[in-house]
């Protein structure tokens, strides 16, 4: 992989995937900055705190952020359990609205990589709506649609990582052509980090118990980061608008 000199901005960097993430990129020779809420608790050649849940907040943090940004790895992601205001803000609203912040500063060749998750492979049942939604043009506007088609809390989560791998689809091949900059989804299934328990309360025994029938077991964080690393590299320079799944075969066991 070659990423040496690369200038990569990692969210959700403290914890989980994202630190990871920033861990490979870094041994593969990249400038990682990392953002989250938390510090972190690995080395980095820099670091913003901000709470992506906010526009402001990421204005903010925005404005600390290098002139030039050749990758944005946007895997900073809270559960279901944490309400759906906060899911719509951090897994889809805030990303949108720092990827759209960022990507003036990002050269042809750059690279946006969007963590998904298995649970957001129903999208085409949801299409249209995805669609809809994907069609706003901002953080206020994407607040303002979603007050009048209010999301179920139960089914949060999925809602919004399908809305994040239609926005993605949709909005890729146009930012591609216009700036060279390639965006795509990785789409996990279960992975052991600190919100695995979340997941299961989130979906239920029973669906936990017909997963695990269907796949190996969960993933560790270094089975998925080398997959959006790779991503962020020249090597993957013709792949765009994609969503794929990095889940053990999880997700064709659906068909
Ligand atoms: N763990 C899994 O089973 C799994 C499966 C599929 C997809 N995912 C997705 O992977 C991504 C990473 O999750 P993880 O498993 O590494 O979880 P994690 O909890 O270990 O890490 C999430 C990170 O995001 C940060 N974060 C959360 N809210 C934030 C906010 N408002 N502002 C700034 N930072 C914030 C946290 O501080 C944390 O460092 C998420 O998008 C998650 O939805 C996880």
């Amino acid at each position: 992989m070659n990423l040496i000199d690369r200038t990569i901005v990692v969210t959700g960097v403290s914890s989980g995937i994202g630190a990871e993430t920033a861990r490979l990129l870094r041994f593969h020779g990249a400038h990682v900055i990392g953002v989250d809420r938390n510090e972190p608790s690995l080395t980095l050649d820099g670091f913003v705190q901000a709470d992506l849940s906010h526009p402001e907040s990421i204005d903010a943090a925005v404005q600390c952020l290098p002139s030039r940004i050749d990758g944005l790895c946007n895997v900073a992601g809270v559960p279901g359990t944490a309400g759906v205001e906060l899911v719509a803000c951090v897994n889809y609203l805030g990303l949108r609205h720092l990827t759209q912040a960022l990507l003036p500063r990002m050269p042809a060749g750059g690279s946006i990589v969007n963590v998904a998750s298995v649970l957001g492979a129903e999208w085409p049942a949801r299409l249209e709506q995805h669609k809809a939604l994907a069609a706003t043009a901002s953080f206020a506007e994407g607040e303002a649609w979603l007050a009048g088609h209010p999301v179920d809390q139960q089914t949060c989560y999925q809602y919004f990582k399908e809305a994040l791998i239609v926005w993605t689809l949709t909005q890729a091949q146009p930012w591609f052509l216009a700036t060279s900059v390639r965006m795509n989804c990785v789409a996990p299934g279960p992975v052991f980090t600190p919100i695995l328990g979340d997941f299961v309360t989130l979906v239920g025994e029973q669906r936990v118990a017909e997963d695990s029938r269907r796949m190996k077991r969960p993933a560790y964080a270094d089975e998925i980061a080398p997959v959006i690393a790779w991503l962020c590299a020249e090597e993957s320079r013709w792949i765009n608008g994609v969503n794929l799944p990095v889940d053990g075969g999880l997700a064709s066991t659906y068909l």
